[in-house]
């Protein structure tokens, strides 16, 4: 047998069975970075439609950089985690005042980017330059705490940090391409969470999980805890054919978009429409749930119908005036892209003025 099975077995798999006609497969470390940032909380098959448009809006690290942020979130609308987008902005500045548009080529000057981390520092450097870097992201630490049967949740210090020697302990001396994205392949397509089809798996004979049935207890569950609940009510304001949208503060959650305006409950909603014109708060949507990473959301949307604005009722400081048809591509999180697309409907072919 091959000095190193795991390596062989795994880039032999990924040559016949792996994904290898992905867009992202190219050695440009603009687009190897873009689509490693857009993979990080995001499947494969829905990035590739986001993927595709984003480079054709700034095809180019220099287009990107020299982009206004606003049209860099409007395109990342709905791919949800923003800070992704506003980091990946920020780089991209970095990069060509800092390296003169030159990306860097080394794993730790890579990591150094803001929203970059380890894992996706050794991505790039392995994928772009062919640099022999270790990826531990949540799909490798599966793969290799039940092929290897390591107990303990991965996100643990001490788990988090044996599995990181155990990764580079791995690594083939040549291959890194393949044997990286072999690595990401056995966990999105055969070592998956939930019904893993481990007969198809290169690694199965040297499996501790499969060999002693444990496939179903590994990687440990992370110990629960429970998040706490908010409440929110969004004021959909409408006056004609158009709907009030705000900017959010920069940071934050959903910093930087436009977002409906928030109230803590519909009393505060009335004295909102006093001071804004005539018009009447109409029955509230159904009450839906937007579950964060550290809280749940529950947001009761409130369509309220301005007939006529006070002529002082000017906020332009703080919100504007969007037309229904534009508001839901206009960059704004995707439950509220739902709410406007439900309003655009019933408004329909409502009364212009
Ligand atoms: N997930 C993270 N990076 C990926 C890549 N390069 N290809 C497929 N899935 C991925």
């Amino acid at each position: 047998m091959a000095e190193k099975p795991f390596a062989s077995h795994l880039v032999a798999w990924q040559k016949c069975h792996g994904r290898n006609d992905l867009p992202w497969q190219v050695s440009d470390p603009y687009r190897v970075w873009l689509s490693e940032i857009m993979l990080q909380q995001t499947q494969v098959a829905t990035v590739l439609d986001y993927y595709r448009r984003f480079l054709e809006s700034f095809p180019t690290l220099a287009d990107l950089a020299a982009a206004p942020q606003s049209a860099v979130l409007a395109c990342w609308s709905g791919l949800g985690y923003y800070s992704r987008a506003r980091n990946l902005h920020k780089a991209a500045q970095w990069v060509m005042e800092e390296c003169g548009g030159a990306f860097p080529d080394q794993r730790q000057d890579i990591e150094a980017l803001p929203g970059v981390g380890r894992s996706t520092a050794a991505a790039i450097a392995a994928f772009a330059f062919g640099r022999r870097e270790a990826i531990l992201d949540g799909n490798v630490k599966r793969v290799l705490t039940r092929c290897f049967g390591i107990e303990g949740f991965p996100g643990e210090k001490k788990v988090e940090q044996r599995l990181w020697l155990l990764a580079e302990s791995l690594l083939p001396d040549e291959g890194i391409v393949a044997y990286t994205q072999g690595l990401m392949d056995l966990g999105a397509t055969i070592c998956t969470r939930g019904r893993p089809t481990c007969e198809h798996c290169p690694l199965q004979a040297d499996c501790v999980a499969s060999r002693e049935g444990r496939v179903g207890e590994l990687p440990t569950p992370r110990p629960r805890k429970s998040i706490p609940t908010r409440h929110t009510v969004m004021l959909l304001a409408q006056s004609g054919r158009s709907v009030w949208l705000e900017r959010r503060p920069p940071s934050g959650i959903w910093g930087g978009l436009l977002s409906l305006p928030e109230f803590a409950d519909s009393f505060a909603v009335g004295d909102w429409l006093a001071r804004q014109g005539k018009g009447d708060v109409l029955p509230a949507w159904a009450e839906f749930e937007h579950v964060f990473s550290h809280y749940r959301l529950i947001i009761t949307p409130l369509p309220v119908r301005l007939d006529s604005l006070f002529a002082d009722a000017v906020r332009e400081e703080t919100g504007e005036w969007v037309a229904l048809d534009v508001a839901p591509d206009a960059g704004v999180p995707a439950p509220v892209r739902k709410l406007l697309l439900k309003l655009a409907r019933s408004a329909g072919a409502g009364p212009e003025n």
